[in-house]
């Protein structure tokens, strides 16, 4: 018997209105995935992936975790990039980030949230890095929202540091990776114009 009837009843009916609209569409999808971006987001559930960027399955690679962080020695989100450059070739990583990120509050708050605050403590480094710009921020969610940003220009720069994309930069491999923020309220990516195509591009820019 199959637990959460609703689901797999929400599953079969996406499954046929896929197959109406495009009848090959799973069968060629099983034979490979040829996806051009891979896009590194946060876990929340408001911000689905796919949903969002307009993509079928097929079409966006991606990784997910609490606050869209790239650590430099997270062997799961490392080995997720390794594969998109290395396998799939993807010509573009997109770091999306969104407002209001529960993983930003909460590393704000002076309370103990367990094991997370581990995690979470990249993100007050970005706070303490970026403490004389955040100070003139006077409004909660403004401020909020700034470090919400400036965490996704920091895990783009991070994703750029990594030796897969220095590597494949090295090797002349198009990729492209963007830093990109969604708005919960309004559905709404904004691009935080920090596109960086190759070396010498992120040597300039990186902070
Ligand atoms: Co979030």
């Amino acid at each position: 018997m199959e637990k959460l009837p609703e689901l797999f009843g929400n599953n079969r009916r996406w499954a046929s209105s896929i197959k109406e609209k495009y009848p090959d569409f799973f069968t060629t999808l099983a034979r490979q995935q040829s996806p051009d971006y891979l896009c590194i987001g946060c876990s929340d559930s408001r911000v689905p992936a796919n949903e969002i960027l307009g993509l079928l399955p097929g079409d966006l690679f991606v990784h997910r975790n609490v606050a869209n962080l790239v650590i430099h020695s997270d062997m799961n989100c490392l080995s997720v990039i390794q594969y998109a450059v290395d396998v799939l070739r993807v010509k573009h990583i997109i770091v999306c980030g969104h407002y209001g990120c529960g993983g930003v509050i909460a590393s704000l708050e002076e309370i103990s949230h367990g094991l997370i605050d581990n995690w979470l403590r990249h993100i007050k480094d970005i706070h303490s890095y970026h403490q004389k710009e955040l100070k003139e921020y006077n409004d909660r969610n403004s401020f909020i929202n700034r470090l919400c940003e400036l965490n996704v220009v920091r895990q783009v720069y991070n994703v750029c540091s990594t030796t897969i994309v220095q590597d494949a930069w090295a090797r002349k491999q198009d990729i492209t990776v963007h830093g990109w923020i969604y708005g919960i309220e309004d559905g709404l990516l904004r691009d935080l114009d920090v596109c960086i195509t190759g070396k010498e591009d992120y040597l300039q820019r990186r902070m």
